[in-house]
């Protein structure tokens, strides 16, 4: 017989009433990677309240796990696939404990994850993550009319109009002042050591008046910062819209998005040197709102790296960006990705990489070591970096991107920044907020100041974070 939570004539609102009550329906969401993977999952938290299911903090607490997955590198698979080893050890005690792994892992291992982990409930992949409510509910349901355990759901199919999918944002209790807002899925460049082409699909991008209506609904709601987020966001609607007057459809999403009254900064990531033209440098000069902070991927600085890499610039074209944009926004930060210990990469490739890492000033950095990821071409390639090489160039880009960090700092001592207020820090006594440049502020502020944009007079800093007093019309605080 049904149960009756999982009768389909019950509707969506009685099905999530009496979840409630019967208390089996408390998820815990843990994200591994990119900011992609955490708008997802935001996403599909959002998508399981709706269904009456709880979103819990502390997994303890929970009665249904899932991890969302990374698969860029192979340690962030290892971590996942040990702690979803560790966890289904908790079936024992708690049989009706669901299991399931999410996004780029069970995309790039579909079924084959059950061979190591066969208490696995639920396998979805990055295109189907507005199915799990369902599979959630279709589980359960089998559950409750004796399916055995064991019986898993693997579903990491392509889904046409996926990219539409990622548009629902969890209603917190705090205000939420800055989100994240996907313009687009997937990658159709074929970087030679990237596995994201096949874990993400295709480049598709979502309608422009999609994503607007979705950051007005936002700004309405209180969101002041919208960060667009996309594999290649540079690239956006190019097979969907026409440059007008030489503005690509990516400037143009940036402009309506300007437009809209309430969102006070716009970031993005992650542009593509390729795709970063001078329509895109111009609007720094012109629109107040796009923050003066870029992420750049670099990769490599060796043309010869780069062009193995399959990453179509030259360090000379890759330099020409940032000064230009450093001609339009002398203040301007810059962060990059770099990976070292590309197969074939000689100490003169590094030295190459060293010498433009420091040209550009960096103020933040994501540093790779290279991971071999089985079905890209770097995979097959012979010549690989030994670990302990690898290791050494990544701590002399570490070490130049701490020196940087430190001098930018200092520069910022005793003046006042725009600080965007988000919330109470992490011991709750004080608040933090970011500067236009990404730069993580804390200081004593009144509640009230969430959600808006203050002065802060910075008096002390780390390598990564900013101390100050707010300064409020012109008297310190
Ligand atoms: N287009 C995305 C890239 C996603 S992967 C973006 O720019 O956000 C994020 C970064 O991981 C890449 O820029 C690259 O520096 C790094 N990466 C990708 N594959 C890697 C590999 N096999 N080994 C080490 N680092 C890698
Ligand atoms: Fe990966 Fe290159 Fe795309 S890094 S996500 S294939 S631009």
């Amino acid at each position: 017989m049904d149960h009756p939570v999982d009768n389909p004539s019950l509707t969506h609102g009685a099905s999530a009433l009496l979840k409630t009550l019967l208390q089996v329906n408390r998820v815990y969401i843990k994200t591994y990677g990119c900011q992609m993977n955490e708008r997802d999952s935001e996403a599909v938290a959002a998508m399981l309240r709706a269904r009456g299911y709880r979103i819990v903090s502390n997994e303890a607490d929970c009665d249904i796990m899932l991890l969302n997955t990374c698969s860029v590198r192979d340690a962030a698979e290892q971590k996942a696939i040990g702690k979803a080893g560790n966890v289904a050890a908790r079936k024992k005690k708690q049989p009706d404990f669901v299991l399931g792994i999410l996004g780029c892992m069970a995309q790039n291992r579909g079924a084959a994850l059950l061979d190591a982990l066969p208490d696995l409930d639920l396998i979805v992949g990055t295109q189907k993550f507005h199915q799990v409510p369902d599979y959630l509910d279709n589980l359960r349901a089998a559950r409750e009319a004796g399916v055995p355990i064991g019986s898993s759901i693997v579903d990491i199919g392509e889904e046409a109009g996926s990219q539409n999918t990622i548009r629902d944002h969890l209603e917190v209790d705090t205000r939420q002042v800055s989100a994240f807002v996907s313009i687009q899925q997937g990658c159709n460049m074929d970087c030679h050591f990237c596995i994201v082409p096949k874990t993400r699909g295709d480049e598709r991008s979502r309608p422009m008046e999609d994503i607007v209506r979705e950051c007005e609904q936002l700004a309405a709601k209180g969101v002041r910062e919208i960060t667009l987020l996309g594999q290649i966001v540079t690239s956006y609607g190019r097979r969907d819209y026409v440059h007008t007057d030489g503005v690509s459809p990516f400037v143009q999403l940036i402009e309506k998005v300007h437009a809209i009254d309430g969102i006070e900064r716009i970031r993005f990531t992650s542009p593509h040197p390729r795709g970063f033209k001078q329509d895109l440098v111009e609007a720094y000069g012109r629109l107040p709102k796009l923050c003066e902070y870029v992420h750049l991927p670099m990769q490599s600085g060796s043309n010869r790296i780069l062009k193995a890499m399959n990453r179509p610039y030259s360090r000379e074209r890759y330099k020409e960006i940032v000064e230009a944009l450093r001609a339009v926004r002398p203040d301007m930060y810059f962060s990059t990705d770099i990976i070292v210990g590309f197969p074939g990469e000689t100490e003169a490739d590094f030295e190459e990489t060293r010498e433009l890492f420091e040209a550009c000033n960096y103020d933040m950095a994501y540093i790779f070591k290279y991971s071999i990821r089985t079905g890209t071409v770097a995979a097959e390639l012979a010549d690989q970096v030994p670990e302990e090489e690898k290791e050494r160039r990544n701590q002399v880009l570490l070490d130049i991107l701490r020196r940087n960090s430190e001098r930018r700092n200092a520069t910022l001592l005793d003046t006042v920044e725009e600080v965007l207020v988000e919330g109470p820090d992490k011991t709750g006594e004080r608040f933090t907020g970011r500067t236009r440049g990404n730069r993580v502020t804390i200081f004593d502020a009144d509640p009230r100041l969430v959600g808006e944009l203050v002065s802060l007079k910075v008096q002390r800093a780390s390598v990564s974070t900013l101390y100050g007093s707010l300064v409020l019309s012109g008297v310190e605080n």
